[in-house]
């Protein structure tokens, strides 16, 4: 059989972790070896550097600092896991991927695209997702449900600090961000309405899917 590399994108709370889940156990059933991972991170050396990202204290880091950082992790990925992974025929089913550098670092916070896109290349050559899932959501509905989910968690962060404008602000262009790269690459991205039910979601992305094995 022959491998294949999906990933979901979209902003928080668009159900990108719900689908993986949901698709792996369903690629599962239809006897499909199935890896699910997630980016920054994914091996021992690039969840290091996730840690280095994720959880530091404040904007420490320069944009190409942080830029470098992420492709280090993605480029362990690529050549440890993901590559090996597809060419011994699996699915390979990452939860974030380079878009979301694009998106979040280049769209969101104003880095330079084209610099983002030169370590790309530089680092991954031409590789790529076969399929490209962007969860497209209302930003407020996203933040709402990942929002709920802290919640439910037991999670004590100030509510109303979560919806400052500024925040809202940065999402929809994070939201702008991934309808463009979808726009750029038609063959390679597919937008999924996010806002329906998790059901729907899916429904839509195996149908897709299906028609890609
Ligand atoms: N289609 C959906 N409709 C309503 N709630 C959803 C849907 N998909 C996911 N959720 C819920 O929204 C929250 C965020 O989903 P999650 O999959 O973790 O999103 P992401 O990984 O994109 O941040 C979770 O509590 C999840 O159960
Ligand atoms: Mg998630």
């Amino acid at each position: 059989m022959k491998g294949l590399f999906i990933t979901l994108e979209g902003g928080e709370g668009a159900g990108k972790s719900t689908q993986s889940r949901r698709l792996k156990s369903a690629l599962e059933s239809a006897g499909r070896d199935v890896v699910l991972t997630r980016e920054p991170g994914g091996t021992p050396e690039a969840e290091k550097i996730r840690d280095l990202l994720v959880q530091r204290d404040g904007g420490n880091w320069t944009p190409m600092a942080e830029c470098l950082l992420f492709f280090a992790a993605r480029q362990m990925h690529v050549e440890t896991l993901i590559k090996p992974a597809i060419a011994a025929g699996k699915i390979v089913i990452c939860d974030r991927f380079t878009d979301s550098t694009i998106a979040y670092q280049g769209y969101g916070h104003g880095f330079d695209i084209s610099t983002i896109q030169q370590v790309a290349k530089l680092s991954l050559g031409d590789f790529k997702p076969d399929l490209t899932f962007i969860l497209d959501l209302p930003v407020a509905d996203g933040l709402a449900r990942s929002l709920k989910q802290k919640d439910m968690a037991g999670g004590k962060e100030n509510t109303e600090d979560r919806f400052k404008k500024l925040k809202i602000d940065f999402h929809e262009k994070l939201r702008q961000g991934f309808l463009t790269i979808a726009k750029h690459e038609p063959s390679r991205c597919v937008v999924v309405d996010a806002g329906g039910s998790a059901d729907d979601v899916y429904n839509v992305i195996w149908t897709r899917i299906q028609n890609a094995l």
